[in-house]
This record gives structure tokens, sequence and C-alpha cells, in this order.
């Protein structure tokens, strides 16, 4: 696909048919323009980075500042961080929006709290759950992928690691409904649901001040670094930005991800007859091909230049926006052999669907032990899993940075 003749004109980005299928343009940009200032619909600047080499480059590169103070249009901007609903100084100050050393503090603490052994820790609850959404539409043979499993998964994945209460995790679910379907934009609704969240984690971390249990906000609470403690602003913000990066990203990973094994057989029966066999292996290296290939994340979050920097040819001025296209790095030729061939047993897959550098992906082993549990358990259970549509009827919700299906419909014989 890169091998387009060089009059082939730009391709059109940020269209319908973009986001059902960018990887064409991916491919044009990649061989042509691989550092390329684009107007975003939002009617901003930015370059946009495809080539795997730059891409990486460009996610360590400390001169590319994650603040949006040092965006030049920072005046006239608005939501930066692709969180929508987000304004506003006291939300600034949670991961994805900071540089070192704050960064580096704040990462500190909670890497104490959200630690790889928690996870470990939480994989029989992720597998009730999955077994649990999986039984509410067994009987009825058809189900819509997105709606009845991967986007509650998440959820009530995280907030039951946080600790919310089961009997307020339905009020999560409508928030988060209200967000990824209304995503990408500080609209009246979407605005009203994270502003609700956001007052519920805050009331939830004051009460557990007093209450300090084995959950990861009790644990957020504890952490400290050389006697210094998360404040309760920084705490709410925290359990917030965990939510948020956590969710819609699972959602896709699955959604795409099933789709994905649904639109390649013999892959999928591959995995199948492994997971038959009580194998994990095709099923750990198969979920990181589905990130690599499809992955929830096509943009990383946004990024600014601080001083002047040459990526890829270009020159890149102080204030300019710089977005990293995962999605076009982890189909790079250069980096992939046969990049657009999905193969569950890749090997030497160090794909960015996660990042790279001292953002990358806090909840990586999360998302892998959801992942997992989620696609393994429903080829296992429903063994027969098909689409219910026509591909060409389904769509998709391209934000700027993430991009998953809207539906997945799909049937298979009741159990
Ligand atoms: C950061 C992807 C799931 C929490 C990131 C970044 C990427 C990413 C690409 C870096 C963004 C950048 O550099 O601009 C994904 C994908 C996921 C996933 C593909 C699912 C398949 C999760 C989950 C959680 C989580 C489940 C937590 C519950 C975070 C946090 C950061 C982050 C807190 C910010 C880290 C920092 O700035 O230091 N993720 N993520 N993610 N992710 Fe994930």
């Amino acid at each position: 696909m890169h091998d387009l003749p060089p009059e082939t004109p730009a391709p059109e980005l940020f269209t319908w048919e973009f986001a059902t299928d960018p990887y064409p343009a991916y491919a044009w940009l990649r061989e042509h323009a691989p550092v390329r200032r684009t107007t975003l619909p939002s009617g901003v600047e930015a370059w946009l980075v495809t080539r795997y080499v730059d891409a990486k480059r460009a996610l360590a590169d400390p001169r590319l500042s994650k603040n949006p103070v040092h965006h030049a249009e920072h005046a006239h901007a608005k939501s930066k961080t692709g969180i929508p609903g987000e304004r506003g100084a006291e939300l600034m100050t949670h991961l994805l929006n900071i540089d070192p050393p704050d960064h580096t503090r704040l990462r500190r603490l909670v890497s104490q709290a959200f630690t790889p052994r928690r996870v470990a820790e939480f994989a029989p609850r992720v597998q009730e759950l999955t077994d649990g959404l999986i039984d509410a539409f067994a009987a009825k043979g058809e189900a819509d992928l997105i709606h009845d499993f991967a986007f509650p998964l998440p959820i009530y994945a995280i907030c039951d690691l946080l600790g919310v209460p089961r009997e307020d995790q339905d009020d999560f679910r409508d928030w988060a409904g209200m967000m990824i379907r209304h995503g990408g934009g500080p609209r009246g609704g979407v605005g009203r649901s994270v502003k609700k969240m956001r007052r519920y984690l805050a009331e939830l971390i004051h009460r557990k001040r007093d209450d300090l249990g084995d959950d990861l906000i009790s644990g957020l609470i504890r952490a400290s670094d050389h006697g210094e403690h998360l404040t309760e602003n920084e705490a709410a913000a925290m359990a917030f930005i965990l939510l948020f990066a956590g969710f819609e990203t699972t959602v896709n990973l699955v959604g795409n991800g099933v789709y994905a094994l649904l639109r390649h057989p013999e892959q999928r029966a591959r995995l199948q007859r492994s997971l038959d066999a009580g194998e994990t292996g095709l099923l750990a290296t198969g979920i990181e091909e589905l990130l690599r290939y499809d992955g929830p994340v096509e943009l990383a979050t946004w990024r600014y230049a601080t001083e002047p920097v040459r990526l890829g040819g270009q020159s890149v001025a102080v204030g300019d926006p710089v977005l990293v296209v995962l999605a076009a790095a982890d189909r790079d030729p250069e980096r992939f052999d046969d990049p657009d061939r999905l193969d569950l047993s890749r090997g030497d897959n160090k794909h960015l669907g996660y990042g790279h550098g001292i953002h990358y992906c806090l909840g990586a082993p999360l998302a892998r032990l959801e992942g997992q549990a989620a696609i393994g358990t429903l080829l296992t259970r429903l063994p027969d899993l098909r689409l219910a549509v026509d591909p060409s009827d389904l769509r998709w919700r391209g934000g700027l940075i993430m991009r998953g299906l809207r539906t997945l419909p799909v049937q298979f014989t009741a159990v």
C-alpha cells in the first residue's frame, strides 16, 4: 500500500471514509509527507507524525511538552486533552497534561498504589465480570458487543478497582455512556456528566480519608514520597484520569479486536484451537497484535514544542502542536514486516499502541488483563460468533484521539 505513485493526490483526512479506514491515508502520509502540517477539523493547525522512527522520537522528546500552556494558540484553546468537557485550571493536574518534575512526582505516587501486583490480584474479578456480562446475553443468540460487553466491562472493572461501591456503578455507566456517545467536545450533556463524575469522586475520596480500605483510591490517599502525599484535588484528578484513560481505550480494544478476528477467520480459528488446548501464549501475543493492527488510540494525546525541533525533515516552531499518529506508525513497513497483515503470533512486536517514554500507558497491565479475559472468554464460550451485519453497515466513532466501532452486532448459537 505504501507503493502508491507519487502523483497520487493527498488524501482527505477526517472524513467519514477516513474514519472507516484511515490506513490508506496513513500509508500516503508516511510515504510522501511523514511530518505534515495539517488543519484539524477544529481549525487548529498541528503537525501529524506518521513514521515509526519519528513517532518514537517525538514521544520521548523532552522539548515536546504535554502542558497546553505551551500551545501558541493557548489563549484561544478549548479542550486540548481529548477529554470532553475539560476546561479550567483545577483540572490540569493530571498525568497527561504535565511535564517533569510534576509528572515524575505524580507518576511515582500513583505507581505505588496502581501496582502490577494489584492488577494481577484483580484477575479473578475481571473474569467474573466478563462471565457475568456474557451470561446476560448468551441465551439470546445475538448481542451488540459494544453496548452489551465492551462498554460495561471496563467501567465496572475500574469502578471496582477504585473502590466505587457497586450500587453507585450504574451512575458511572450512564455518565460514561454520555461521554462516549458525544465525546470529543465540551458539549452540554457531556460537560455535565464529567462534572458529576468528578464531584462524585471528590466526595468519595473525602469520605475514604477516614475509612481507608484496600482499594485503589485508599492506595492513592496512602501513597507518599519523601513525606509528600497527593492532595485531595490531585487524588480526584488521578482517579478521574484512570477512569477516563482506561475506559474508551478498552472498549475499542475489545471492539476493534473482535472485529479484526471476525474478519480474519483463519487467525481466529488458530486462536480458538490454542484456547481449546488450554494454551494462553497465542492469546497474549494476539492481543498485542490486535493493538498494533487496529489499536484503540489512533493519535497520542497532544504535545507542544517548547523549543524549535527538527522532525522528519521539517522545522517545528515553538508553540506548534505535534500529534503522533500511533496507528500510522504501527503499520510502518520500515519497522514491521508485512504490516497490513494480521499475524497473532507476530514476534518482535514493539508497537506504539500504549505510547512510549515517560507517558507510557500506566494502565497497560490492566488493559492486557481485560483484553485477554474479554476476547479469550468470548471465543471460548461462543465459538461460532459471527457478524450479524455487512461490514459496510458498521459505523466508526472517529474522534481525533480514539477510533472504535459504534456498534458490533453479532449472532451465535444460544447457550
Ligand atoms: C497513557 C493507550 C488502557 C491509564 C496512555 C498512552 C497511550 C495509552 C497511547 C500515552 C498517551 C500519550 O503519550 O500521549 C492505552 C490503550 C489502552 C489503555 C491502547 C487499552 C487497550 C488504559 C487503562 C488505564 C490507562 C485500562 C487505567 C486504568 C493511562 C494513564 C496514562 C495512559 C493514567 C497517562 C500516563 C502518563 O501520562 O504518565 N495510554 N491505554 N490506560 N494510560 Fe492508557
